[in-house]
């Protein structure tokens, strides 16, 4: 067994943790359908070819919004409304999900794919609907 110093330790662990966490980008190749849907093409979104990878994007209907790859399947993904339940504060991204942010926010804490972590909020952050495949997600 190898002995690791505290510094060792302090800093691998940070860097497990930049693992799990892939900031947050902005979407490219964003593209409104009929029917108010909105295509995010995965051509033009590098980070969601990765577990973990994130875009934001803003949509008329549900303003700001999270496409986040859940698994290498091609439905992998989660779509969350970054708006919080609690009072519709829009969170930010930090090291273990989503957090919303004072001095407006109340510290109400969320897993990256929106899963209630600490309140006072008492849901998770909304999830939308979407269809996905090899190409594109589809927001409904
Ligand atoms: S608005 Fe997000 S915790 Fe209150």
């Amino acid at each position: 067994m190898i002995a690791l110093s505290r510094r060792q330790f302090i800093c691998g662990s940070a860097a497990v943790a930049a693992l799990a966490t892939t900031p947050a980008l902005a979407a490219n190749g964003v593209k409104n359908l009929p029917g108010g849907k909105t295509e995010v093409s995965l051509a033009a979104n590098k980070a969601l070819g990765s577990v973990g990878g994130i875009v934001e994007l803003s949509i008329k209907k549900y303003g700001k919004v999270a496409v986040i790859r859940t698994s290498k399947s091609a439905k992998g993904f989660a779509v969350v409304n970054l708006s919080c339940p609690h009072a519709g504060v829009i969170v930010q991204q930090n090291a273990g999900g989503w957090i919303c942010p004072g001095p407006r926010g109340h510290g109400s804490e969320f897993g990256m794919n929106g899963a209630l972590k600490v309140g006072p909020a008492n849901s998770g952050l909304k999830p939308i609907k979407f269809t996905a495949n090899s190409k594109a997600v589809v927001i409904s």
